[in-house]
């Protein structure tokens, strides 16, 4: 799913979850990912509950998100529904009639989420490769817009182009490594068209930001680190991938003692914006409790 040699070496350090991205619909995913107690999403929401609420007093209006990396709809449930990562679980992971078609099964997901409350105002682009994830989330109504699409290997189609300049945030959980500065590159013209987006990821810590960071530089942002912060992502798989990952965060300098040596993969926050919105309100303003 990938293109980028630096990001391919270290992604083979990780436990391969390819099957369960691109199914006909997320029950696979969340049987997995539950196993390994995924929670990045859960972690990442009041952060970017956060933003959307900056965002909203700057705009008085309805907030465009674009999560990259939308697998499912899982940010856009988060945040448009208020739902948690155990809801989600628990939604997505229950047994129903075995003779369910699945006309039915989008019916039944369709009608779930229509019937909650959407306490934020906001509307979500999703964008991932996995063109099955992305059809789903968008039949069920979580997604508002969504992009089938893989910017490490094709550049953006023209059509997204309107869409895209209309996005306040982005947003990424689990996705960096998988994307490179490379999607970034082909993003930005449009992102940046009318308006200048932030961008938040979370991003794992054996996964160096650098080259990402410089592309939107480039582009009159700068990144700022939610310092002193690690986030779970999830457990590791088995030992044999706990071992490959400590192992890869030493070769780069980075040192997982009371951290991924306890047993988790962890996550930092990276925030991008725009030079002058930074210097308005740093940081640790926008986090301050
Ligand atoms: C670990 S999952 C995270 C999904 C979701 N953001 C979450 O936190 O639950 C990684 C996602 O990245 C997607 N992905 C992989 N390569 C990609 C690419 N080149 N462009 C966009 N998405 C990609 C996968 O299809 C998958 O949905």
């Amino acid at each position: 799913m990938m293109g980028n040699t630096a990001f391919d070496e270290i992604n083979e350090a990780k436990a391969c979850m390819d099957h369960v991205y691109d199914q006909f619909d997320p029950r696979a995913y969340f049987r997995e990912l539950k196993k390994l107690g995924y929670a990045i999403p859960s972690a990442a929401k009041p952060i970017f509950q956060n933003l959307i609420g900056h965002l909203q007093q700057r705009r008085d209006d309805t907030v465009h998100v674009l999560d990259l990396g939308c697998s499912y709809g899982v940010n856009a449930a988060l945040l448009k529904h208020d739902m948690s990562m155990p809801e989600l679980y628990q939604h997505w992971g229950q047994n129903r009639q075995a003779d369910e078609t699945p006309e039915e099964f989008v019916e039944y997901h369709q009608r779930f989420f229509d019937d909650l409350d959407e306490p934020e105002d906001i509307e979500v682009i999703g964008l991932d490769v996995a063109e099955n994830a992305v059809a789903f989330a968008k039949e069920i109504g979580l997604l508002d817009v969504g992009l089938a699409i893989n910017l490490e290997t094709q550049p953006l189609p023209a059509s997204a182009e309107e869409e895209l300049a209309l996005v306040d945030l982005v947003t990424s959980t689990g996705c960096v490594g998988y994307v490179t500065e490379k999607s970034f590159e082909r993003l930005l013209p449009a992102i940046t068209r009318d308006r200048q987006p932030w961008i938040a990821n979370f991003v794992l810590r054996m996964f160096p930001f650098d080259a990402i960071e410089e592309t939107l530089s480039g582009r009159g942002y700068i990144t700022e680190k939610l310092e002193g912060q690690t986030y779970v992502q999830r457990a590791f798989a088995s030992v044999e991938e706990q071992g490959q990952v400590l192992e890869q965060l030493r070769e780069e300098g980075i040192d997982p003692t009371g951290k991924e040596a306890e047993g988790d993969l962890l996550a930092e926050f990276y925030l991008s914006r725009p030079i002058k919105d930074a210097a308005e309100v740093p940081i640790e303003r926008l986090f301050a409790a």
